[in-house]
């Protein structure tokens, strides 16, 4: 089968791999009708995450068709059309227990912080992605979900990651009516938490980014503001100023450990890996919320240690608060704001490119080109 197959930093192609296998009476095969790139597949490119091994794929945001399933599997059958949570997760364990289905104990047990994830190297479980014609889903009782026959296609392979991370962001980060919550970031994560804050009755929503083309995007997208942090001369001056000097009620960091924006956290983080990437994004969200509030992180760090002002969250008394995205949690009420209307993914939906296609594709989305916001992928199977 088609597959995307990594060949080490900035090198991807798509390759012959073998089809997968069913491996546990409770896995299935999922032929992927469509697959994203994310963000997070951007540290893998980048060589951020430590256990990428050559030959691995990618991709944990696909939906597809159940081509077949292992003998103890109940819950979906041959032909039904899935979504499929880029968590990896048992159900039984104490974690799947609290919904912190991220966090699964059983999925990854050679960590003790992130479950299994599809296609994100072996300190994630080693599995691999849909970014491929197939894809092994294992206990595939808890993840994949039946897309609902009047969801289209391009919103249902959102919600397996960027619609409950975005909308995780907002609601770790408690906010309340009348609250001015600040996004760094207008990526694909970014744009959505933003859209998302005013569901939870924020009265200001402030982006910010570097990139223009994100920021007129998400500016209508979200309809709030959004400032690029390198016309400013401090972002964190900025927002205080614009705040009455007091600081933002909720800031969240939607960029990770990619970050631009300080040649000192870019050259230890991401140039030299003395630490697990950049963190200026969430630097400047502890500098610039107000005392009390509470940072929000859903950007991604690698698992060694970060340079952050510690003793500001101490001193100001600041919550933080952080995880990957609960996706089977989130599922239902989602579903919901979609069919209401009032939430409307696809439309950040920039490029749509053959799977044969897929290193022009990470170059492009890498490397923010041609106005890329999301693009997906779309296997030859799929597009008979
Ligand atoms: N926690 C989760 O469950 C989860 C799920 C999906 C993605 N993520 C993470 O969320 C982050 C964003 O994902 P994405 O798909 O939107 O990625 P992306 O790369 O498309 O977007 C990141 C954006 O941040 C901007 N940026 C860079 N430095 C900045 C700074 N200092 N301040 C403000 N903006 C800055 C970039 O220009 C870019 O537009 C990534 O770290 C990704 O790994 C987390
Ligand atoms: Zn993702
Ligand atoms: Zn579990």
């Amino acid at each position: 089968m088609l597959a995307m197959n990594y060949r080490g930093p900035f090198r991807v192609r798509a390759d012959q791999k073998p089809y997968p296998e069913i491996l546990h009476p409770n896995d299935a095969i999922v032929r992927v009708t469509r697959s994203c790139i994310c963000g997070s597949d951007l540290h893998l490119y980048h060589g951020l995450v430590p256990d990428t091994r050559v030959g691995s794929t990618f991709g944990h945001e696909f939906i597809g068709v159940v081509e077949e399933v292992g003998p103890s599997v109940e819950n979906v059958k041959v032909g039904d059309t899935v979504l499929v949570p880029f968590n990896i997760a048992c159900g039984k364990c104490a974690f799947c227990k609290q919904e912190l289905y991220g966090n699964c104990h059983e999925s990854n047990p050679e960590a003790t912080a992130v479950g299994g994830i599809f296609g994100y190297s072996h300190t994630a479980g080693g599995f691999d992605g849909g970014q491929a014609e197939y894809v092994r889903v294992p206990y595939a009782d808890v993840g994949p979900t039946v897309i609902p026959d009047w969801m289209d296609p391009d919103d249902a392979v959102l919600l397996t990651d960027v619609v409950p991370t975005g909308y995780q962001a907002a609601e770790m980060g408690g906010i309340k009516k009348g609250d001015t919550v600040v996004v760094f970031g207008a990526g694909p994560v970014g744009i959505m938490a933003a859209k998302c804050s005013w569901l939870f009755g924020a009265a200001r929503v402030i982006v910010i980014d570097h990139l223009e083309y994100r920021l007129d995007f998400v500016r209508k997208y979200a309809q709030c503001e959004a400032y690029n942090f390198k016309s400013l001369e401090d972002p964190v001056l900025f927002l205080k100023k614009t705040t009455d000097w007091l600081g933002a009620d909720v800031c969240i960091d939607a960029v990770g450990g990619d970050a631009a924006g300080s040649a000192m956290q870019t050259i230890t983080g991401r140039k030299l890996m003395l630490q697990a990437g950049s963190a200026t994004a969430l630097h400047w969200a502890i500098n610039s919320v107000k005392k009390g509030g509470i940072v929000s992180i859903v950007g991604v760090y690698g698992p060694t240690d970060n340079l952050v002002p510690i003793g500001n969250v101490v001193n100001k008394g600041i919550t933080i608060r952080a995880n990957q995205a609960s996706v089977k949690r989130l599922l239902p009420r989602l579903i919901e704001q979609i069919k209401e209307g009032r939430l409307n993914p696809k439309e950040i939906i920039s490029h749509r490119v053959p799977l044969e296609e897929i290193s022009d594709a990470y170059h492009i989305f890498s490397a923010k080109l041609d106005n890329c916001i999301k693009p997906i992928l779309i296997p030859p199977l799929a597009r008979v």
